[in-house]
């Protein structure tokens, strides 16, 4: 078992970190961990956000970034929150999907218009009720960030259409609606934990996988996938999370500082996504990636059926999608 797998009890009151001593000041140090590389535009926003957090408080409130899944996978992390042991995590939304149902909304291929039609639904009010959906589980929701739109990279083979999948064993996050999408269009999908998909990647436990821009060069995986097809076929958000046990020993005015430097941080990401993505997307060409600009329809056509399944089988996740339909920037 790797070291960070295991967190003792006697660590988890220093990981909430919730006193430490600066001078005669208490100082409330938060520990949030994530599984991004530290270069990563989520990473640099989060970064902010202890600035900002640090400025608001008058340095009476500190956070500590544990980037690059050293504290354990978002699901690990995920089960940390709830049981008080972390203080903060920053998730993809897919990966709360089996924790807080409402995020599962996220995941439905091709539910967004377009970026604007995106954050309008983010920023409204269903975007607002997923994030507090889950706080009698002790996940409460803070932000969005801006995670763009996922597409599927492969080892070796070319992929422009559905049926160039067929066959191919494409690592997914453990999320019922990836596995669901990825089925849909041929492949066999297996949950694998980001930080050890390179590796899975290398060894050829997987032939693929999918991700935006910034985290398939970020996470050095061009480097093993060597055909990435610009299909777009999710657009799940990355989200900042508080655990409940923290948040409830937060005074109202720690709370607020802590809800308003998180907006701001959110602020800040998305001003660097675009030129993160862009420049991603040269890098891993520079490096020999063939980008492929594929017609999405044919893999919009392939799962189109998805929404109606899940609106039948799911109600409550139906009517939050019919509420993001009629969404309108
Ligand atoms: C995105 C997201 C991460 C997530 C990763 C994944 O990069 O930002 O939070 O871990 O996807 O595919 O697991």
């Amino acid at each position: 078992m790797p070291p960070h797998r295991f967190i003792p009890l006697a660590a988890a009151a220093l990981i909430l970190g919730l006193a430490g001593c600066a001078g005669q000041r208490s100082v409330t140090v938060i520990k949030l961990a994530h599984t991004l590389d530290q270069s990563h535009p989520v990473h640099v926003a989060m970064a902010y956000f202890g600035e900002r957090l640090a400025a608001k408080s008058g340095g009476t409130m500190r956070v500590e970034l544990y980037s690059g899944g050293q504290l354990g996978s978002e699901r690990e992390c995920i089960e940390l929150l709830q049981l008080g042991g972390l203080g903060m995590t920053k998730i993809s939304s897919s990966a709360l999907e089996g924790f807080a149902p409402e995020y599962r909304v996220f995941g439905l291929p091709y539910l967004f218009r377009d970026e604007a039609h995106r954050w309008a639904v983010l920023n409204g009010s269903v975007g607002r009720e997923v994030l507090l959906s889950a706080e009698s589980r002790f996940l409460r929701g803070l932000c969005y960030y801006d995670a763009g739109t996922r597409s599927f990279y492969t080892v070796n083979r070319r992929v422009e259409k559905p049926e160039d999948l067929a066959g191919l064993k494409i690592r997914i996050q453990e999320s019922q609606l990836a596995l669901k999408m990825v089925r849909a269009l041929g492949a066999a999908a297996t949950p694998i934990a980001f930080a050890e998909l390179y590796t899975a990647l290398q060894q050829g436990v997987v032939d693929g996988a999918e991700n935006n821009p910034p985290s398939f060069h970020l996470s050095r995986h061009y480097e093993l996938c060597k055909y990435y097809v610009l299909d777009e076929h999710t657009a799940v958000p990355d989200v900042l999370l508080i655990s409940a046990h923290l948040w409830r020993t937060l005074t109202p005015q720690q709370q607020a500082w802590v809800q308003a430097a998180a907006d701001e941080s959110s602020v800040r990401q998305r001003e660097l996504w675009t030129d993160a993505t862009a420049a991603s997307l040269a890098a891993v060409k520079k490096a020999g990636v063939e980008v492929i600009i594929p017609d999405k329809n044919l893999f919009r056509a392939r799962v189109a059926s998805m929404q109606a399944e899940v609106a039948r089988d799911q109600p409550r996740i139906g009517a939050l999608a019919q509420r993001v339909r009629e969404t309108t920037p």
